[in-house]
C-alpha cells in the first residue's frame, strides 16, 4: 500500500527519498543522536547509502511493522525538520547588564548561509542602538566565517522587527517562513 503523505498545520510526513540521503546521514552520525541510539560513530556514508535505500524500498505502513518517514516543513518542503544544525548563540551585553540574546545556525558545509533563529533586545533597552550593534557583529562575524548571507524571518504587523532588517539591506525572498517573511542579506 503507497504511503500517502499526510500533512498537519506545520508539518508534512511523507515516505522517504533518496535524495534525503545528506540529512539522514548527518542525523546518524551526529554524536548527540547516537549517544542515544544503538550504533557506533562515525555512521559512514555507505551506512547511510543503505539505510536510505532500504527506507525507500519499504513498502506500507504495515500494522505491527515499523516504518521509516521523513518529516519536512509543511511550507518549505525542502527543510527536513530533523535535519542537524549547530547552534550559536550569544548574549548581548551593554552597560554591564545583559540585555538581550542572538541565536543562530553555525557555518557548516551543510548550512553555508547562517538563519538568524532569535534576536531580542529587553523591552527597556530597545531604540538605543543596541540591536544594531549586535546585528552588526553578528554580520561580521559570519563573513569572518566564509557565509556569503544571512537569512532570518520575521512577523509582520505592529511591533514587527521588519524596519530594522529593510534599512540594514535584508531583502525578503518571497518565502513565507511559518507564517513569517523571509529575507536574505547577501553580502557584497
Ligand atoms: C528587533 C530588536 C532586537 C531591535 O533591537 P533594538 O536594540 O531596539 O534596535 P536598535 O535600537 O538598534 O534599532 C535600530 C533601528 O531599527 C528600527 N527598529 C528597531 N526596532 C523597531 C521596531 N520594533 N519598529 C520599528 N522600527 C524598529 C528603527 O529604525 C531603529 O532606529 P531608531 O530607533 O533610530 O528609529 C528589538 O526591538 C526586539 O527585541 N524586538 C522584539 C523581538 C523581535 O522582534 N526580534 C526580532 C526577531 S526576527
Amino acid at each position: 500500500m503507497p504511503f500517502a503523505p499526510i500533512r498537519t498545520e506545520r508539518l508534512t510526513l511523507r515516505p522517504p527519498r533518496l535524495d534525503d540521503v545528506d540529512a539522514f546521514h548527518r542525523r546518524r552520525d551526529g554524536p548527540e543522536v547516537a549517544r542515544y541510539q544503538n550504533w557506533e560513530l562515525p555512521y559512514t556514508r555507505e551506512r547511510g547509502d543503505a539505510s536510505t535505500a532500504r527506507a525507500v524500498a519499504m513498502d506500507g505502513p504495515t500494522d505491527g511493522e515499523g516504518r521509516s518517514i521523513t518529516v519536512v516543513d509543511a511550507e518549505v518542503p525542502d527543510h527536513i525538520v530533523d535535519d542537524l544544525v549547530e547552534p550559536w548563540y550569544r548574549a548581548i551585553g551593554a552597560d554591564g547588564e545583559i540585555v538581550g540574546f542572538v541565536m543562530a545556525t553555525e557555518v557548516s558545509d551543510a548550512h553555508p548561509n547562517p538563519y538568524l533563529w532569535r534576536f531580542l533586545v529587553d523591552r527597556m533597552h530597545q531604540r538605543r542602538g543596541i540591536g544594531s550593534a549586535a546585528l552588526d557583529q553578528f554580520e561580521h562575524r559570519c563573513r569572518d566565517q566564509g557565509a556569503a548571507a544571512v537569512e532570518v524571518s520575521w512577523a509582520e504587523g505592529p511591533g514587527s522587527p521588519a524596519p530594522l532588517y529593510l534599512a540594514r539591506g535584508y531583502e525578503p525572498s518571497g518565502r513565507i517562513d511559518n507564517g513569517e517573511t523571509h529575507a536574505v542579506k547577501a553580502f557584497a
